[in-house]
C-alpha cells in the first residue's frame, strides 16, 4: 500500500469546488492536504469538501507552510502565471487550470520556471481526456475521415458571470478568447497533431467585453480551422472535422459517440449498421457520463493522470508547453481582431 499523494488546492472557486476537489476526495493516490483562497467563505467550503486539510489565506502561505508535493491552481486567470511561477520556485507539482497565462510573455515566464523546476507541469485542458475527443482524436488520426481538409467548431455558453466578475473584462483576464477559444485551439492542435501558423479573427462584446469571437485559424499542412466562441449564447461544444473521405462530429452534451458521416448522402445499409454498433458501444459512456461531476468524466481523468504523473515524477501531455501554444494563438487572434489583418504565431517554443 503507498501513501497518497499529498496536493494543495490553491484557488477555490466555481471549478474548483464543482470539479477538483470532489475528483480529488474521491482518488484512493491522492488526499487533499491544503486549501487556499483569499474569500474566507470560500475556504471554508472548501475545507468542508477536504476534511483534514490545513486552511490558507493566499498561495505563498500555503506553498511556505503546507506538506503539499502537488498542487492544483484554480484561482482567476490573471494570476495563472504569479501563482504557478512560485509553485515551480518551491519544487512543486503543479496543475494548472486553462489558459496558461493572459499573454505570451507572461506564458513563456512559467513555462520557464517549470524547465527550471523538472517537475511536472500540466495544464487544465481536461477534454483531451473526454472519451469522445479521445476517440475523436485517435480516430482522425487511424485514418477514418481519410485526410483531414477543415474543421469547424463552437463553443459556447449563456455564463452567468455571478461568481467571477474577472470573467467580464480582458484587463482582468476574461473574455471568451482566453476562456473557450484556448480549450478549442487546443483540441485542433490535439484532434489534427498540426500546429497554427495564422490566424484572422472578429472579436465582438455583446453582453460583456469579449464575449464572442469568431477565428479563421491556417495550420500546418494546408488545413483550415473556422471557430465560433460565445459567452453570450446556447449551451454548446461542437467540432467537426471534414475529410477526404467522411465527416467527423463531437456534440459533447448531446451526443454519446463521435458520429461518422459518409462522403455520400445516402446512407447505406452497412452505414447503419455502422451506426448501430456504435451507439451500443456508447452505453458505457453514457453511465460514466452520468456518474461524472458536472456529467463531464475528463475532470476526474485528467487529475488521476496528473495525480500518476506526480506520484511516478513523468511527464503528462498535455503539459505547459501545450498551454503556451494555446496562449500564442489567443494572443495572435487579439492582435488580428484589433488590426484588422491576419496574424502570424509566435513560435511557441519557451
Ligand atoms: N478546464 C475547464 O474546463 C475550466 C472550467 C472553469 C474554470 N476554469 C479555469 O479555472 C480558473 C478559475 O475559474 P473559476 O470559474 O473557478 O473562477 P472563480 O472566480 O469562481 O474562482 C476563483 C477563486 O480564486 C480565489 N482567488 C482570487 N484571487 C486569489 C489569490 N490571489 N489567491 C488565492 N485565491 C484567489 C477567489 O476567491 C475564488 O474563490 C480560471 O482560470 C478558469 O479559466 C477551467
Amino acid at each position: 500500500v503507498t501513501t497518497p499523494l499529498p496536493v494543495g488546492v490553491i484557488g477555490c472557486g466555481a471549478i474548483a469546488r464543482l470539479a477538483h476537489l470532489p475528483v480529488l476526495a474521491s482518488l484512493g493516490d491522492a488526499r487533499v492536504v491544503a486549501v487556499a483562497d483569499a474569500d474566507p467563505g470560500r475556504l471554508a467550503a472548501a475545507r468542508a469538501q477536504a476534511p483534514g486539510a490545513q486552511g490558507f489565506a493566499s498561495p505563498e502561505e500555503l506553498l511556505a507552510r503546507s506538506d503539499a508535493a502537488a498542487v492544483v491552481i484554480a484561482v482567476p486567470t490573471s494570476h495563472h502565471a504569479a501563482c504557478a511561477t512560485a509553485a515551480f520556485a518551491s519544487g512543486r507539482h503543479v496543475y494548472l487550470e486553462k489558459p496558461l497565462a493572459t499573454s505570451v510573455a507572461e506564458a513563456r515566464g512559467v513555462v520557464g520556471a517549470w524547465r527550471q523546476a523538472g517537475t511536472v507541469g500540466a495544464i487544465g485542458f481536461n477534454y483531451r481526456q473526454n472519451p469522445l475527443y479521445a476517440a475523436a482524436a485517435a480516430q482522425v488520426r487511424a485514418g477514418a475521415i481519410g485526410e483531414p481538409i477543415a474543421i469547424r467548431a463552437a463553443f459556447s455558453t449563456t455564463a452567468t458571470h455571478a461568481d467571477g466578475a474577472w470573467r467580464t473584462q480582458r484587463a482582468t483576464g476574461g473574455g471568451v478568447l482566453l476562456d473557450l477559444a484556448s480549450h478549442h485551439v487546443d483540441l485542433v492542435r490535439h484532434v489534427t497533431g498540426r500546429e497554427v501558423e495564422r490566424v484572422s479573427a472578429e472579436v465582438r462584446s455583446h453582453r460583456t467585453e469579449h464575449d464572442t469571437a469568431a477565428l479563421l485559424l491556417a495550420l500546418t499542412g494546408g488545413l483550415t480551422a473556422q471557430l465560433l466562441v460565445s459567452l453570450a449564447s446556447v449551451e454548446e461544444d461542437r467540432f467537426e472535422v471534414y475529410g477526404t473521405a467522411g465527416k467527423l462530429v463531437v456534440d459533447r452534451y448531446r451526443a454519446l459517440d463521435v458520429g461518422i458521416e459518409p462522403v455520400s448522402a445516402v446512407r447505406s445499409p452497412a452505414d447503419r449498421l455502422q451506426r448501430l454498433a456504435r451507439r451500443v458501444r456508447a452505453m458505457p459512456y453514457a453511465l460514466t457520463k452520468l456518474r461524472s461531476v458536472g456529467h463531464e468524466p475528463s475532470f476526474r481523468l485528467a487529475m488521476k493522470a496528473f495525480v500518476a504523473a506526480a506520484r511516478d515524477g513523468r511527464a503528462m501531455s498535455p503539459d505547459l508547453s501545450d498551454g503556451l501554444a494555446s496562449v500564442a494563438v489567443i494572443e495572435a487572434a487579439e492582435r488580428s481582431a484589433a488590426e484588422g489583418r491576419p496574424i502570424a504565431v509566435a513560435p511557441a517554443t519557451a
